[in-house]
């Protein structure tokens, strides 16, 4: 069965969606097949972050309403990793097993599963739960996105989920310095999740979001990503000093 992990957060915008894009990137480099399934019905973005939204022609609840076979609606991104899209129209409460169904089902066949979670603690939240069994939580260094965390994380774990990580995404040292925002220690402190990594402020970030290419592997964030996949994975892999400060 696939290590399959959701990734959530209290607050909207702090980077789910991102971190899920680059984390899968990070685990098909390492030769992983990687599935993304972009949970956030009615706002999702994954295609959009991949360049490849003329190619969803159908998404989960074609599959789940079996509309289309799995082969259909998923998207091949790139050498080892695979995008199931997400229903473009707004689905509230859908049904509580779309997702987790075709994970039970289809699961087997991949290494990681990646599932990115609408924000806050609402039903969507508890539908991509239900699918995984561990839970990385994005928070950036502030004091309203550090709450929502620490809100995320408890019900997370009221839904079964076994281990919940925190990532600390928008690190900004120069800004931490001027106590402008919160270290990464206060961060911990404040949600109460143990730390799985820390992704630092990248301005490129944004305007691969709007090409759709891939930051260059030199890019401290790619490469943020790619020591966060191996602890998922279950690797030790030490903490850059840098963000310890
Ligand atoms: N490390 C980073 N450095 C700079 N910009 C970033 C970083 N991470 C995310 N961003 C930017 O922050 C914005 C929000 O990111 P993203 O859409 O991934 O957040 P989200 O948590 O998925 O949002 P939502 O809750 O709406 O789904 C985007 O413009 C993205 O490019
Ligand atoms: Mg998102």
């Amino acid at each position: 069965m696939a290590n399959t992990v959701v990734v959530a957060s209290g607050k909207g915008g702090v980077g789910k969606s991102t971190l899920t894009a680059g984390l899968g990137r990070a685990a098909a480099a390492a030769g992983k097949k990687t599935l993304l399934i972009d949970c956030d019905a009615g706002l999702g973005c994954l295609d959009i972050l991949f360049g490849r939204t003329a190619d969803c022609a159908f998404n989960w609840m074609d599959v789940y309403e079996e509309r289309c076979t799995c082969e259909d609606a998923l998207i091949h991104l790139e050498q080892h990793l695979w995008l199931l899209p997400v229903p473009r129209t707004l689905v509230i409460d859908f049904p509580e097993d779309a997702i987790s169904s075709f994970v039970e089902k289809y699961g087997e066949d991949y290494d990681l599963i990646l599932i990115d979670a609408p924000a806050g603690i609402g039903s969507g939240l508890k539908r991509a739960a239900k699918a995984a069994q561990r839970a990385v939580v994005v928070a950036t260094p502030d004091a309203v996105s550090v709450r929502g965390a620490w809100a995320v994380a408890r019900l997370l774990t009221q839904e079964g989920i076994k281990e919940a990580r925190l990532i600390v995404n928008r690190f900004d040292y120069k800004a931490v310095r001027k106590k402008k925002l919160f270290n990464v220690d206060s961060a911990v402190d404040q949600t109460a999740v143990q730390l799985i990594g820390v992704v630092p402020e990248e301005e490129k970030i944004i305007t691969s979001s709007v090409t759709g290419k891939q930051l260059k592997k030199s890019s401290s964030a790619v490469r943020a990503f790619a020591r966060i996949e191996r602890r998922i994975a279950g690797e030790q892999v030490t903490l850059k000093a840098s963000y310890l400060k």
